[in-house]
């Protein structure tokens, strides 16, 4: 069913009835020369991937992986909407991903690490050298910290080779990792691995970060504190070190709970351990994520479905070939780099480059001179990244010698003016790009060109991708069609391989979230019953290509980061000086969007910059520095609705130089002039005119 329209006010439009305009770009077309060594060149994949050959279609995609044992049914639906891939298949996702390249590819290079000071060496490692040090790693994991398939280990740890060595010691024993991303905080983590019920954390005692050494292992200590505090004993910190010579981090072990990675290793150098042949069902991993609570969500993805549509598309819209040199310019703590930097591109026995340290460190020149150096052919990276190289060095690719075939973007809208600049500078003009569209939940890309077959156009994601079936709704369950200059709420028809199982621990909330909106009977066992929820604003062109507007609820895109204002929230209220706190997200030229942050304080306090000063530092700790807000802003009270509902859609107007909307039905109409006084000056009322995701922005709040 469609949501309760008593959510909106009743002198409210929905928004996806709101026409968007934009203007349309021209076309930009593959090469001849891309198209001719392309992976994915025959039209004939539309009819493969036709709904009719759903869902055997993604046969082609589990075909790319080794099976212990081959599957019985490819997909199952008798739990709808908790689907089941490749059901009766067996495999693992370690050996797919270094034993079986070892006869044909063993001496070639799986990650060329490079670390950021630019006098530093980099270090390659081949498929051989990969299988030597899972193994012992797996060894170490297995013997040392008493992990057995089915158990939850978090790993807290920067963009080094010990992270996807860990990362594939884990899946080589059936060991459920959960990554939680280098730059969160201890808190954050530690909050992560409760909810996972990990016994082990797996860090680096330190890293490079723009020229300074960061001390990490003391977040290792905060974690362990705060998950003690919700309830879980981490009997076992499993600490890496940065340097082969000395510590990182000036902070001290505690006997009996620290280890030193590097030196259980070399206890155990040469350690061989059978790869575990799991379930095609057995969970691979968990990625938290952030949604409209506070409670951060883990989503859990399978073995065979996961590996299999993550080795498909990074075959098909990636290009990557065994001999290509391949740079996903992500973090593997992120979606990204679990499924294109770590299992997919390592599925086809790609070569990848892992790079440590910032973009710009130590000019804007950096990447381009590693993509020169290491000879990189595939650039995958964010419009924050492509934003930030952009802006400080819009010349520089010109001065190096490299050569791109394709190019990515991944995580953000991008402008067509970003793009165009990605496309005629880094690329040269020729390269193809892939706007690709997808989440945390979902795997792999849903929408996006296929590099030799479509035309792109600047700032559309572009068509689906094989196999999957998108549609937009409005509020009320209706279909909007191409062409109609609509946006609604983009939602996926079918199941597909990559997408998650469950939420980690919450099966209620799982389907809640992603499958109650637009499902018209809740006991059906058919799939097309359960069209997926993206959370996404969206609109569809005339041509068939998407457009994605942004976040319909109550999620921050900061820098392709996703934060939920609900955990921003309560930072803010663990300062007690703080009554209230709501966080909207501000346009932001470089990042996207960033959060502001408004207060208002309890009975008696006074506003202060030490009381602001405190809510980013509160931020920063429980949360991560990427989430540090453009302003804090202390206000007398919060516009709200005459129930009590903080009004966030008309804080996100005034802090993005918008007009308000009506604001007569508030409980406090008042106070919004004065906030807006406040934040635009005494000036007349702004534009009408703003982002989509802005406009919506907080309809989903409660
Ligand atoms: O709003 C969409 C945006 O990023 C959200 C997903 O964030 P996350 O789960 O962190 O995964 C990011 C990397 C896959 C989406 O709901 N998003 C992602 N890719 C694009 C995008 N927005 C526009 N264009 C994209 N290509």
């Amino acid at each position: 069913m469609a949501q309760a329209p008593g959510k909106r006010l009743a002198t409210e439009v929905s928004e996806a009835e709101i026409a968007v305009h934009w203007k349309e770009e021209r076309y930009y077309h593959p090469p001849a020369r891309f198209i001719a060594q392309a992976n994915l060149a025959d039209p004939a994949v539309n009819e493969r991937f036709s709904v009719e050959r759903f869902p055997e279609c993604f046969r082609e995609y589990a075909d790319l992986l080794t099976w212990d044992r081959y599957w019985h049914t490819t997909l199952d639906t008798s739990e709808a909407p908790f689907w089941k891939w490749f059901v009766g298949g067996r495999l693992n996702a370690c050996f797919n991903c270094v034993d079986r390249h070892l006869a044909q590819y063993g001496n070639k290079a799986a990650f060329i690490f490079v670390p950021e000071p630019e006098d530093a060496p980099h270090e390659v490692i081949t498929y051989r050298e990969l299988f030597t040090r899972v193994n012992e790693v797996a060894w170490v994991l297995r013997e040392v910290a008493g992990l057995r398939a089915g158990d939850r280990v978090t790993l807290h740890m920067p963009m080094t080779p010990e992270l996807p060595v860990t990362m594939l010691a884990c899946a080589r024993l059936g060991v459920i990792h959960s990554v939680v991303f280098g730059g969160f905080s201890g808190e954050a983590c530690g909050i992560r691995a409760a909810d996972s019920g990990s016994r082990v954390l797996v860090t680096m005692d330190g890293y490079y970060r723009n020229g300074n050494v960061l001390d990490h292992k003391a977040q290792a200590d905060i974690a362990v504190r705060t998950a003690e505090q919700e309830g879980q004993q981490i009997d076992k910190v499993l600490i890496w070190r940065r340097f082969r010579d000395r510590p990182a981090s000036d902070t001290p072990l505690r006997p009996g709970r620290d280890y030193v990675m590097n030196e259980l290793v070399s206890q155990h150098a040469g350690k061989i351990v059978e790869p575990v042949s799991m379930d095609a069902l057995a969970p691979l991993f968990l990625m938290y994520t952030s949604g409209t609570t506070g409670r951060p969500k883990g989503c859990q993805h399978g073995t065979g479905g996961y590996l299999s549509y993550v080795a498909g598309t990074s075959k098909y819209i990636q290009d990557i070939h065994p001999t290509d040199v391949y740079w996903c310019f992500a973090d593997i703590g992120w979606i990204t780099g679990h499924s294109y930097i770590v299992y997919g591109p390592l599925a086809l026995a790609a070569t990848g480059v892992l790079y440590e340290g910032v973009p710009t460190y130590p000019d804007a020149g950096r990447p381009w001179r590693i993509a020169e150096r290491l000879g990189v052919n595939i650039f995958h990276t964010s419009p924050t990244t492509i934003r930030m190289l952009r802006k400080v060095g819009p010349e520089e690719p010109r001065k190096y010698r490299y050569r791109f075939k394709c190019m990515t973007t991944v995580g953000e809208p991008i402008e067509p003016e970003a793009w165009i600049w990605y496309h005629e500078v880094v690329g040269r003009g020729e390269a193809v790009i892939t706007d690709t569209w997808w989440q945390t939940e979902n795997g792999g890309f849903l929408c996006s060109t296929k590099p030799a077959l479509d035309a792109m156009k600047p700032g559309s994601a572009g068509p689906a991708m094989p196999g999957i079936y998108p549609v937009i709704y409005d509020e009320d369950g209706r279909e909007i069609p191409p062409g109609s200059n609509k946006a609604g709420n983009i939602c996926i028809r079918n199941p597909w391989p990559g997408i998650m199982q469950t939420i980690w621990g919450d099966r209620d909330r799982y389907v809640r979230q992603y499958y109650a909106k637009y499902c018209k009977n809740k006991n059906s066992k058919d799939w097309r019953d359960w069209p997926y929820f993206a959370g996404d604003g969206a609109m569809q062109a005339a041509d068939g290509y998407y457009r994605i507007l942004g976040r319909v609820d109550d999620v921050i895109n900061v820098a392709g980061h996703r934060l939920g204002t609900k955990e921003l929230e309560s930072a803010c209220l663990t300062v007690p000086e703080v009554a209230e706190a709501a966080v909207v997200p501000v346009v932001d030229e470089l990042k996207g969007r960033v959060p502001d942050v408004y207060v208002s304080l309890r009975p008696g306090v006074n506003p202060s910059d030490a009381i602001r000063d405190k809510v980013v530092r509160a931020i920063e700790t429980t949360i991560s520095k990427i989430a540090r807000p453009k302003t804090v802003r202390i206000v007398p009270d919060m516009p709200k609705t005459r129930s009590g509902k903080i009004m966030r859609r008309v804080l996100a107007a005034i802090s993005n130089n918008m007009e308000t909307g009506d604001v007569t039905t508030l409980a406090n109409p008042d106070v919004v002039e004065q906030i807006r006084t406040m934040v635009q000056g005494a000036g007349p009322v702004r534009t009408a005119a703003g982002p989509e995701d802005i406009k919506r922005f907080g309809e989903t709040s409660t």
